[in-house]
């Protein structure tokens, strides 16, 4: 035997996974399970469609409807919903859209309500207790398990809409889970294997969902690696990628998952050698020799933008975003100082190939 003796400690997601092809048509069912009777409805604006077609599905339990998401989650929004929640009685929240529609259902949901959520993105938000609320262009990281999703229905059918870029850059926002949970604080012999095996389902299967957007086998697999991704996430926890994308978005109200793909290859590949083994893990997984090379080029395939000035970060956010992750480091693999952050992100910012 070779390698240390493992020592860890692993929490799982106490949630209701329900996955299938057309299961948001056991919604109702699944409510009844809760005892919910009074839900209020969160959906994107791009599901408008498929939320009218919850709403159907919902009848006498949908007591009201909020169409205004947005992304990072303002506080005010969440201040305003969940008043909303309170007059109108509601005893539940259920969620239709990506991490923007979670992420308020989640800031509804602390108050006490019981979450239900249906993603259409590959963001695995659903599988965290974790969320993020925008104030005054600071994103604001809270944790409470309260807000953890009682049941999730994965209908893949919902994420056939979903626009080639949107699917490309949600799918690495997903990969970005995966890697990270290999050498986040709380990685494990537990969560390693979702990540892994979450890694490879994406990998194969986000790029044939832009090539095949109506393709349930194709859509059906990626979500089952986002949801993987979720639940390696949020067992293993986050480190300098997802610190990284949160100052970002939260100061320059970036894209979220557009910057965790430009990024992700950057962080790979300066962890990359001091991986040992797991390096060529995170490598076989991708499908490639070098882990970092191989998220790049299948970023760069699918059509993304690979620099982090076309995304809204400005030149002098390289010093100001260095500085502020510096000053208070996630625990990461290699040491982290200012002067390789900075490197880093204007790597990153400059759209270089990785290391
Ligand atoms: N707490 C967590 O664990 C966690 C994890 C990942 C992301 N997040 C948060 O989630 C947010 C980003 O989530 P996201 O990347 O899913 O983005 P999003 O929810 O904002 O969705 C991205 C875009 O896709 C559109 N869209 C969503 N579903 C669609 C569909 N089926 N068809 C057509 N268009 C559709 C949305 O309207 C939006 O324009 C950020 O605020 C981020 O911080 C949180």
């Amino acid at each position: 035997m070779t390698g240390p003796v493992p020592s860890f400690v692993h929490e799982g997601v106490p949630t209701r996974i329900v996955f299938g092809l057309g299961s948001r048509h056991g919604l109702a069912d699944e409510l009844d399970r809760l005892g919910l009777s009074q839900v209020l409805l969160i959906a994107s604006g791009s599901s408008r469609d498929a939320a009218n077609e919850l709403a159907g599905i919902l009848d006498h339990r949908l007591t009201w409807r909020v169409d205004g998401v947005r992304q990072h989650v303002p506080a005010e929004l969440a201040a305003e919903v969940t008043q909303d929640a309170t007059r109108v009685g509601a005893d539940g929240v259920v969620t239709l859209g990506g991490g923007s529609a979670v992420g308020l259902g989640k800031a509804v949901a602390v108050s006490g309500l019981p979450l239900v959520a249906l993603p259409t993105t590959y963001s695995g938000s659903e599988m965290t207790a974790f969320w993020g609320v925008t104030t005054a262009g600071h994103k604001e990281v809270r944790r409470n398990s309260q807000v953890l999703p009682k049941t999730v229905l994965y209908d893949p059918e919902l994420t056939f809409g979903l626009p080639p870029l949107v699917t490309a850059a949600s799918g690495m926002n997903a990969l970005a889970h995966c890697l990270e949970a290999l050498w986040a604080a709380g990685a494990s012999p537990i969560s390693a294997p979702w990540a892994l095996d979450g890694a490879r389902a994406l990998c194969e299967a986000v790029p044939a969902a832009v090539a095949e957007p109506w393709d349930p086998k194709v859509r059906s697999r990626a979500l089952v690696g986002a949801c993987q991704a979720g639940l390696a996430l949020a067992t293993a926890g986050t480190g300098l990628h997802h610190k990284l994308c949160h100052v970002l978005g939260g100061r320059y109200d970036m894209p979220h998952a557009e910057t965790h793909a430009a990024l992700l290859p950057h962080v790979v590949g300066f962890n990359e050698p001091v991986l040992g083994a797991l390096a060529a893990r995170m490598a076989i997984a991708v499908g490639s020799g070098r882990a970092s090379t191989g998220v790049h080029d299948l970023a760069v395939r699918m059509g993304l933008t690979m620099e982090l000035s076309e995304l809204g970060m400005p030149e002098s956010g390289i010093a100001e975003v260095a500085a502020e992750v510096a000053a208070s480091p996630p625990a990461n693999p290699r040491p982290l100082d200012e002067a390789a952050l900075r490197s880093l992100l204007r790597s990153a910012w400059e759209g270089d190939s990785p290391g």
